[in-house]
């Protein structure tokens, strides 16, 4: 196809050989225009446009735009798509009910899976894959109600009243003070911290075939409904390798604080480096990016806007996380297997920062990044060559035997 790819279907044909790539670490899965990253040069693009330039010149409604349709919205497109989302942010009254029957300590994650599966039961005109305008309406009743159902499995875990969507504010105002307001006290929306959530949100909404985005592609390749597909790829973003490396980075960042601070990240450093301790920097490495994640960058300004605009520059826990990167980034063993800081390193701090608790970090990781899965669900569809994922393997195990009566074994 290219001169670093082989299309091995063509190779093999009916051969009956095939390729063994645990990890698919050589293997691309599909065909794709939504998404570029360029892992050594630290470069990712949207639809070709720079995420430095997505992040600071757009906001999060019309980067979904851009994901799902191809281009940038001009003024109109950008008005009659806001409506259109604005018009679906509430959820059915019956998901409460459905909220309701969880323990109230349940990961948000956990709820979260459900949440977005069950959202199947109530939209039936949605749910044909094959359909594109069953998945349309599913895509913007996803994006809408995401921010929705977050913001309720929050205020459920702390024993809150729900607050409803107010249409009249931007999507990530809205979700703000669905979080934070109560029947008691209107949320004043700060501009700064307002927009550095639109910049998670813009920064994680899609990331091309990683764990999650795979998952949805490959459940959703079997025809299922639009939100089953999604609430999979909710489920997998869920592990502390992919989506959950946000919360794990700030645990992790909150125990060294605890146990001595920037005092003890020599000692922290060392354990990281000893293969016995199964010890990770999390929030560093990537498996495509082998130069600095260009999202940590914005992240890592956005930290600064946010601290700033609070009050908070001199956080202990941002300036351990600066102390971390710089002794990471000069240390032989990170250097050596070019492990840079992720967009996971500083979003946490920000989050927090933000009064976002930790265990709601990838519930919005999942919020944002529902866009991206939404648009390769859609391109995988529209693609002639779609057919149902199912990888081979190989055999390591025992040959054939016969059984013996329970007695004799
Ligand atoms: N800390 C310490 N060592 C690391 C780290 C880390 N965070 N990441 C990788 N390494 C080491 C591995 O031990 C391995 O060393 P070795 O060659 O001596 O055996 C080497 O670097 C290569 O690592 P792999 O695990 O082969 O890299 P892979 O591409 O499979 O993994 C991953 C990438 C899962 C992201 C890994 O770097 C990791 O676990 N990082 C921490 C979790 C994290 O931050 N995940 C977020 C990813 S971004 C996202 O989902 C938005």
């Amino acid at each position: 196809i290219g001169p670093d790819v082989i299309d091995i279907r063509k190779l093999y044909g009916q051969t009956g050989k095939f390729t063994y790539d645990p990890g698919f670490l050589s293997t691309a899965s599909c065909n794709s225009t939504i998404t570029y990253i360029d892992g050594d040069k630290g470069e990712l693009l949207y639809r070709g446009y720079p995420i430095e330039q997505l992040a600071t010149q757009c906001d999060f409604l019309e980067t979904c735009y851009l994901l799902l349709k191809g281009d940038l919205p001009n003024p109109q497109q950008k008005g009659d798509f806001v409506k259109l989302v604005t018009n679906h942010t509430m959820v059915n009254e019956q998901m409460q009910f459905f909220l309701r029957g969880f323990r109230r300590d349940a990961h948000p994650m956990a709820v979260m899976t459900g949440l977005v599966g069950a959202l199947s039961a109530f939209y039936h005109d949605s749910t044909d894959i094959n359909n594109a305008q069953h998945r349309d309406i599913a895509a913007i009743r996803l994006i809408a109600k995401m921010p929705t159902l977050v913001a309720m499995a929050y205020k459920y875990g702390i024993g809150q009243p729900f607050i409803y969507p107010k249409n009249s504010l931007s999507y990530s105002a809205n979700f703000m003070r669905m979080m934070f307001a109560t029947p008691c006290e209107e949320y004043e929306t700060n501009d700064v911290l307002v927009r550095a959530i639109d910049r998670i949100f813009i920064l994680h909404a899609d990331h091309e075939q990683n764990a999650s985005t795979s998952t949805v592609r490959l459940c959703g390749s079997s025809g299922t409904n639009p939100f089953a597909a999604i609430a999979a790829g909710v489920a997998c973003l869920w592990g502390p390798a992919h989506g959950g490396a946000n919360e794990a980075a700030l645990s992790m960042l909150v125990d060294i604080q605890r146990n001595g601070g920037v005092e003890k990240i020599g000692e922290f450093i060392r354990q990281v480096k000893d293969k016995n301790s199964q010890v990770k920097l999390m929030g560093f490495g990537h498996r495509v990016y082998k130069n600095y994640d260009p999202r940590a960058k914005l992240m890592r300004e956005t930290c600064h806007e946010v601290l700033e605009a609070l009050g908070l520059e001199n956080d202990p826990l941002f300036k351990l996380a600066m102390a971390l990167e710089k002794i990471a980034l000069e240390d032989e063993y990170f250097v050596a297997r070019k492990l840079y800081p992720n967009v996971d390193f500083y979003s946490g701090i920000v989050q927090r920062a933000i009064g976002i608790p930790v265990s709601l970090f990838t519930a919005i990781f999942a919020l944002a990044r529902t866009v991206g899965w939404i648009a390769q669900l859609n391109e995988m569809i529209g693609d002639p060559e779609y057919k149902i994922g199912r990888p081979r393997q190989l055999y390591v195990g025992a040959s054939q035997r016969n059984v013996k009566p329970i007695g004799e074994r």
